[in-house]
């Protein structure tokens, strides 16, 4: 499976890409606005950091200028895949983008059915949202394994990105269900790594360790 950032912050990045293990990064307006920055420049910036996928979203409502902020920001860089919110000026715009051969990240999906017209018009990556499912009582796994379902079942080649990811048990569920990406934030990427019983084994380790090799004298 595939690991992505799911961040606006250049800093979290380079910290997250220096362990030699991310394979790319999504953003979106909220996460952006954030950083309250300018937007080429900081996917400019991202782009140097990571070499791989970089999903950068649209902010218009209607196909044709969907379509024509999709190509200004394909042009930033080759590894920027553009990102559309899966409405039906969405699929609009993802049919035309994809024809073009720039990829497309179709966005904000939360039904089995959106997810399959994400495919059918040709999506790169399709983006179900599982924490805002699990956040009103929904099952967010449960659709990422429908998504995979359909996909198979007609051998689609768009890409389950599993997104809204908010604790490393999502992941874990993301990988058992065999999505292909998954995104989250800074703080559980960092806490994959970790395991307490990792740090005790360590601590002991090198206790041992220094009680055998203390310099004599
Ligand atoms: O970037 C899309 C998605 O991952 C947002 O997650 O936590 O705002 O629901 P969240």
């Amino acid at each position: 499976m595939k690991l992505y950032l799911d961040t606006g912050s250049a800093k979290e990045i380079r910290e997250a890409a220096s362990y030699g293990l991310l394979d790319g990064v999504t953003t979106n307006p909220s996460l952006v606005s954030k950083e309250g920055r300018d937007f080429t420049d900081l996917l400019k910036e991202i782009c140097t950091i990571v070499d791989g996928p970089i999903s950068a979203e649209v902010v218009s409502l209607e196909a044709e200028a969907m379509v024509k902020e999709g190509r200004e920001l394909a042009k930033i860089h080759k590894n920027i895949v553009v990102k559309v919110p899966l409405i039906p000026e969405g699929l609009k715009a993802t049919r035309q983008l994809s024809s073009e051969g720039i990829r497309v990240n179709v966005t904000l999906c939360f039904s089995p059915t959106q997810a399959l017209l994400a495919a059918k018009a040709g999506a790169w990556c399709v983006s179900p949202f599982i924490g805002r499912l699990d956040d009103i009582s929904s099952d967010g796994m449960e659709l990422i394994r429908q998504i995979l379902t359909i996909y198979e079942n007609y051998a689609f080649s768009t890409l389950v990105l599993v997104a809204s990811v908010r604790h490393p048990q999502h992941v874990v569920e993301a990988a058992l269900a065999g999505g292909h990406i998954c995104t989250m934030p800074f703080g559980i990427f960092q806490q994959l790594v970790k395991h307490p019983l990792t740090d005790i084994g360590l601590k002991k380790f090198l206790s041992d360790w220094e009680a055998k090799n203390q310099p004599k004298g």
